[in-house]
C-alpha cells in the first residue's frame, strides 16, 4: 500500500510502498478515506528538535483520519466491516492506576498513533477496537477526518462551564477556531479570539466571534473596552503555545477566572504568578481528548447544528502531499485535508 513515511532521519516525508498492517484478535483494519494534517505532522516532516528526540524511523506519520472498516479481529464484536470510523490516536496502557479507574485520558504511558507507532497517512491503518469511534450518525467526511483536533477543541472549551460567560481564546489556528465555534454554540456571551494572522482572524469572523483581535495592532485590554467588559474574561482558552499570549491572558482575566491551556509552548517561560495567586486564577492543562466522553460530545454538538465548515480550507489528493503540506505550513488557513481515495 502507499503511505507517507518518515524514512530517514532528515527533513521530508516520502510517499512509498509499505506492507499493509496486520491485525491481532482485538484490532480493526481500516481503509483510510481522508486524513487531516496536524502541527505534529509538520514537526515530524521538518525534523525539528522535538521530532529528532521523539521519532524512530521508519514511521508512517498521521493520526487524524476517517475511514471504513474492512476487517475485524476475532475478539471484536461491536464493530463491523463497512462501519465509518475515526480513531482515538492516544493508545493507553490499560494497566496504570488511571487506566484501571477508567480515566484513560490520564494514562501515564500513552503511545501516539503516527508518533510512537505507524499512523494513518496510508491506504490502511490498524487500531485496537477500543480506540475506534464508529460514526453512527451521518457526518461530513472532512469533519470526520478531523475529530482528533476537534476533540482537543471540545475537551478544552468544555473544561469549564461557558454559558453566559465571556471567553478569551488566544490563537486562531484550526483548534482555536473550532474552540470558538464550540464556545459560541455552547452559549458563551462574548467570544474574543486573538492571533497575528489576518487571514485566520478573517476565518474567525466567519465563525461569528464577537471580536477577532490582531494583537500586533491592538491589545486584549482594548478588546475588553470595545465590548464594554469591565471586570475581565471569565474563561480563557490558550491555543497558541505563545508565552506572550499566555501572559496577556493572565493579565486580562477576572478574579476567579479559569484558564484551560492546550497550546504547547516550545520552552519554559515566566508568568506573573502573584497575579495568578491574588486573582485566584485556575489554570488547567489539557492533553488529547477524554475517552470517550469528548467523542460523544463532538458527535452530539454536530448533531445539534455546530458548523465546522469554515475551519476546513484545504483539500488535496494524497499524491499532492507536497502542496498540501506547503498549504499547512503557511499558517494562514484552517485545516488541510488529504484525500486517500483520489
Ligand atoms: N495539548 C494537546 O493535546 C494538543 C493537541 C494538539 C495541539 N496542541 C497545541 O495547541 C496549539 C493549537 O494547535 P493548532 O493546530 O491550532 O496550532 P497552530 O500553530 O496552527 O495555531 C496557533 C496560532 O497561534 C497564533 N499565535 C502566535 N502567537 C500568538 C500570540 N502572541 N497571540 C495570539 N495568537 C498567536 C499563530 O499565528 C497561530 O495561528 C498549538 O500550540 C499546538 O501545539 C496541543
Ligand atoms: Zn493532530
Ligand atoms: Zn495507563
Amino acid at each position: 500500500m502507499k503511505a507517507l513515511v518518515k524514512e530517514k532521519a532528515e527533513p521530508g516525508l516520502w510517499l512509498v510502498d509499505v506492507p499493509e498492517p496486520e491485525i491481532g484478535p482485538g484490532d480493526v483494519l481500516i481503509k483510510v478515506l481522508r486524513t487531516g494534517i496536524c502541527g505534529t505532522d509538520l514537526h515530524i516532516r521538518s525534523w525539528d528538535g522535538w521530532a529528532r528526540q521523539t521519532i524512530r524511523t521508519p514511521l508512517v506519520a498521521g493520526h487524524e483520519f476517517v475511514g471504513e472498516v474492512v476487517e475485524t479481529g476475532r475478539a471484536v464484536t461491536d464493530i463491523q466491516a463497512g462501519d465509518l470510523v475515526s480513531g482515538e490516536g492516544h493508545l493507553v496502557c490499560g494497566k496504570c492506576r488511571n487506566c484501571l479507574a477508567g480515566r484513560r485520558h490520564l494514562c501515564r504511558a500513552t503511545v501516539g498513533l503516527g508518533v510512537g507507532r505507524d499512523g494513518a497517512f496510508a491506504e490502511y491503518v490498524a487500531l485496537p477496537a477500543t480506540n475506534v469511534w464508529v460514526h453512527r450518525v451521518p457526518v461530513d467526511l472532512d469533519v470526520a477526518a478531523i475529530f482528533d483536533p476537534f476533540g482537543n477543541a471540545v475537551h478544552t472549551a468544555l473544561s469549564f462551564p461557558l454559558v453566559g460567560e465571556d471567553v478569551l481564546i488566544t490563537g486562531a489556528g484550526p483548534i482555536g477556531l473550532m474552540a470558538a465555534a464550540v464556545a459560541r454554540h455552547a452559549g458563551a456571551r462574548h467570544v474574543v479570539i486573538t492571533d497575528v494572522s489576518a487571514d485566520r482572524l478573517e476565518l474567525a469572523r466567519k465563525i461569528g466571534v464577537s471580536l477577532a483581535l490582531d494583537v500586533r495592532e491592538s491589545t486584549v485590554a482594548d478588546g475588553q473596552r470595545t465590548l464594554g467588559l469591565r471586570e475581565g474574561f471569565d474563561i480563557g482558552l490558550e491555543m497558541s503555545g505563545s508565552p506572550v499570549a499566555m501572559r496577556d491572558m493572565i493579565a486580562n482575566m477576572t478574579h476567579g477566572g479559569r484558564i484551560a491551556m492546550l497550546g504547547l509552548p516550545a520552552e519554559e517561560f515566566a508568568v506573573d504568578w502573584s497575579r495568578i495567586v491574588t486573582s485566584m486564577i485556575t489554570i488547567k492543562g489539557v492533553y488529547g481528548r477524554e475517552m470517550f466522553e469528548t467523542w460523544y460530545a463532538m458527535t452530539v454538538l454536530l448533531e445539534g447544528g455546530l458548523d465546522l465548515a469554515p475551519v476546513i480550507t484545504g483539500r488535496h489528493g494524497y499524491r499532492d502531499h507536497e502542496a498540501a503540506f506547503a498549504d499547512a505550513v503557511s499558517g494562514t488557513g484552517g485545516k488541510v485535508i488529504l484525500d486517500w481515495t483520489a
